[in-house]
């Protein structure tokens, strides 16, 4: 997954948290990750945090532009597939020397519609990346693949590049939705996709499923679904569709030419898609995700633990410390949006980043929380500490009224794990999180107080 869509909610969600609650000028001190963390098995040496990264690579090219997508994607007829490799290898050398970071743990090609990408651009990042830094012979290599971009000797080429992770745009089974969804697939070419991408990578095949979708009913939702999980056997992203300004089926939507359903019933949908997944054997370990047999996305995990990586390509988010200019601080990054421009600045200074952002512990404990908050296990003491050393969960959470409405009414959960939603919780966690933010603003508002009437 793209991790911009990570970041855009992640600012969005803060935005209406600080806009509702008043946002504190506290900005106090940077965060240095130094604590050392054990490798996974199998793999040599251990890897502080720093030394440590996830991979994004965004392709910006799609064939067709679907009526609700806003992602950073172009329709381009003539794609010169030769300067993009070369940027792209360059981007990600320049920006792995930058970083220092000594393992990769994960590469996720995401767009756009990186399928359309040459499998030899695929192989030569891959290269480039084990050139610059160890890249486990096991690490997680996803690419996200769109159901007619792919033959199926493409996705055989992809597998032989060194891909080991399908992500399949399935949307949705039902062919006049498709339309609607301005697809240019039919839920007969999706099918086919998966059946190849399940020979090729057994367990480690994804699919995205839209549901929320115009004129959908509830028991439509659920056959779609149980048809689904027929054949999909090891990882599901589960998406609402969210109607994003500018698009096609916003417009529709607001011209009255369709309807979504109410947002009584989405909710519903949501709740019984958790529990027909459930029923067929997927945990739920993600507010979108769910695996089987423990065939959860480790590069999406990483995201939402906090974690370092590196976003390369045309819009690519990332977020890592540039150890190489003799930094201490992590650093948000965004890549240059239109690709043609993003390739000059690539080509000119070997990279094409347009804003860093040094991040403040009370940024960096934000973010964690908001994502943490996002997986069922939520975040555990041990997690915390890493992220955050001055204030424990504790010291959060004790003494606010809101909070302590939020446990007993059984939303939110705090034990010696950690904190964590419930199963109802995890449904309403974007309500919550204002409240919790409040209180971890607060902490941090109260500690540089103190510290400050310290030193006078
Ligand atoms: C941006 S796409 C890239 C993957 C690939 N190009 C595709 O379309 O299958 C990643 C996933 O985000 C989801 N997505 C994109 N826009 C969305 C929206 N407005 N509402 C809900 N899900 C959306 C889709 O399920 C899609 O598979
Ligand atoms: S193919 Fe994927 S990235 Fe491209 S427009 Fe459609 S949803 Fe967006």
């Amino acid at each position: 997954m793209c991790p911009a869509v990570w970041q855009c909610r992640v600012r969005s969600i803060l935005i209406r948290a600080w806009s509702g609650l008043g946002r504190t000028t506290w900005s106090g001190q940077q965060t240095r990750f130094s604590i050392r963390q054990k490798s996974g098995p199998g793999q040599e040496g251990t890897f502080s945090l720093t030394e440590e990264a996830g991979l994004y690579l965004h392709w910006p090219y799609c064939q067709r532009r679907c009526t609700y997508c806003n992602f950073n994607k172009y329709i381009a007829r003539d794609v010169d597939h030769n300067a993009m490799r070369e940027c792209l290898v360059r981007e990600a050398e320049t920006l792995l020397r930058l970083s220092q970071v000594k393992r990769i743990s994960s590469i996720f090609f995401g767009g756009g519609t990186p399928s359309l990408a040459r499998p030899t651009t695929i192989a030569a990042i891959i290269e480039s990346v084990a050139k610059w830094a160890q890249l486990p012979s096991d690490a997680e290599v996803t690419l996200e693949v769109n159901p007619t971009s792919v033959g199926a000797s493409k996705l055989s080429e992809f597998r032989s590049a060194g891909v080991n992770r399908f992500s399949i745009g399935i949307q949705s089974l039902h062919d006049p939705d498709l339309v609607i969804l301005g697809r240019d697939h039919t839920s007969q070419h999706a099918l086919q996709t998966l059946e190849e991408a399940k020979k090729l990578c057994p367990g480690r095949t994804s699919v995205d499923i839209i549901f929320g979708r115009p004129g959908q009913s509830m028991e439509s939702w659920e056959k779609e679904l149980e048809e689904l999980l027929l054949v999909c056997c090891d990882h599901v992203s589960l998406y609402q569709l969210t109607l994003e300004r500018g698009t096609a089926l916003f417009k529709q939507v607001q011209d009255g030419k369709l309807s979504v359903p109410s947002e009584e019933l989405t909710a519903r949908m949501y709740n019984a898609a958790r529990r027909i997944l459930g029923k067929c054997g997927f945990h739920q370990y993600e507010v979108s995700n769910f695996a089987k047999n423990d065939a959860v996305s480790v590069h999406n995990l990483a995201y939402w633990k906090g974690r370092q990586y590196i976003g390369i390509g045309p819009g690519a988010h990332g977020r890592f410390v540039p150890r190489g200019d003799g930094a201490m601080l992590r650093e948000a990054r965004i890549q240059t949006l239109e690709p043609d421009v993003w390739m000059r600045e690539v080509q000119r200074c070997g990279h094409g980043t347009r804003k860093r952002v040094p991040l403040s512990q009370l940024g960096i404990s934000e973010e964690a929380m908001v994502m943490g908050l996002r997986m069922t296990e939520g975040i555990t003491h041990e997690h915390w500490k890493q992220i955050c050393s001055e204030w424990s969960l504790q010291e959060i959470f004790t003494g606010s009224q809101e909070v302590e409405g939020l446990l007993r009414e059984g939303l939110l959960i705090m034990d010696s794990r950690g904190v964590r939603c419930s199963w109802g919780g995890l449904a309403v966690l974007d309500s919550m999180l204002p409240a919790l933010l409040n209180q971890l603003q607060m902490t941090a508002s109260e500690e540089r107080q103190s510290k400050q009437e310290t030193t006078f």
